[in-house]
């Protein structure tokens, strides 16, 4: 029965086509059905081989199995085309549209100037020390010879929290010095720490005070230390943050736990920018007997030094910041900018 045979090719080609054609999952669909469904027309053919001679039926089957095998790779096929169509973006790519800028977090600019006098120190041998911020009169000012009758020490100066009066006094510290007491009563000498950390005072804010702020110390504690020493180190440090031609100077000065005491001047090209030869940036001096012999030191064997500065007040000379509030408001605009 030629006839059969003769109906594969044409119904072949007319599938393939209406496949290829099909431009969506549901047309594709839709010409499925109508070759390959329960009524399609070559599920039709299929349906005819019964009534062939028994002679003519393994040719016919196997012919109109293979077409039936290729309909539904080509079928299969395509399908995967369309839905690969569908993923795909419907508008053109442009390539010369300005890329999506992932946005990059930054370190807060009192982070970085901190993080910048750390590495100046480390350089030269100091580690880092630290203190709690809630703290007592002890290390806050007696140990460092400040005694109770200090201004620094008046309830109108300093954060005082609420204790029980049978309880020791306890304060947010005024300052990092504190600190010096605390690494000296846990370790023998020779000493070499600096403490940048949080500091608390009752100051009204305005452009140059905050009631909180950041201060470094610095301690220095060996055999036969001078006040060259300190110069060297402070000139160091300061040429490393300010410029190689910074200058410094120290002016006598009275600080209860150094004998003698000193305010540190510098002087560069950013105090000139600022409409000054120098300006005042530091406290330092020797650490006194009385500060040694109250954390167990020999004042006859050890000597050392000891400063203080804020941090604030670097940063705003460097990046010549005009209001100290600005690096606690969380404004977007003035931290990206650095
Ligand atoms: N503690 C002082 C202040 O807060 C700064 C200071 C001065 C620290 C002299 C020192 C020092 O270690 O020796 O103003």
């Amino acid at each position: 029965m030629a006839g059969f045979i003769d109906q594969i090719e044409p119904l072949k080609a007319a599938a393939l086509a209406e496949f290829a054609a099909a431009a969506d999952p549901a047309a594709l669909e839709q010409a499925r059905v109508n070759y390959l469904g329960s009524n399609g027309k070559f599920t039709a053919l299929l349906k005819g081989l019964g009534a062939l001679p028994k002679e003519e039926k393994p040719a016919a089957g196997k012919a109109v199995n293979l077409v039936k095998n290729e309909l539904e790779t080509a079928l299969a096929l395509r399908r995967g085309e369309l839905e690969l169509k569908a993923a795909l973006p419907t508008e053109p790519t442009d390539f010369t549209a300005p890329g999506r800028r992932r946005v990059m977090g930054k370190l807060h600019p009192l982070t970085q100037v901190t993080e910048d006098i750390v590495r100046s120190f480390r350089k030269i041998g100091f580690v880092v020390a630290d203190g709690p911020e809630v703290e007592d009169e002890y290390h806050c000012f007696d140990a460092l010879n400040t005694p109770a009758d200090h201004p620094a020490r008046d309830s109108q100066d300093t954060f005082y929290l609420g204790a029980a009066p049978s309880q020791a006094p306890r304060l947010l510290r005024t300052h990092t010095s504190s600190v010096q007491i605390r690494v000296m009563k846990s370790q023998p000498p020779p000493v070499r720490i600096i403490v940048p950390g949080r500091v608390y005072r009752r100051d009204n804010a305005d452009a140059t005070h905050n009631p909180t702020f950041h201060q470094v110390e610095g301690l220095y504690v060996d055999r036969g230390v001078t006040v060259g020493d300190l110069k060297g180190t402070v000139e160091f440090v300061f040429r490393e943050l300010m410029g190689p031609e910074t200058r410094i100077r120290f002016r006598p000065h009275y600080f209860s736990y150094t004998e003698p005491s000193f305010e540190i001047d510098f002087s560069s090209a950013l105090t000139r920018k600022m409409g000054k030869e120098w300006l005042e940036i530091a406290g330092c001096g020797m650490v006194h007997p009385q500060v040694f012999e109250n954390v167990g030191y020999d004042p006859e064997v050890w000597t050392g030094w000891a400063f203080g500065f804020g941090i604030e007040r670097i940063a705003m000379i460097r990046y010549g910041i005009t209001d100290i509030r600005l690096f606690y408001e969380n404004n977007l605009r003035f931290l990206r900018q650095f």
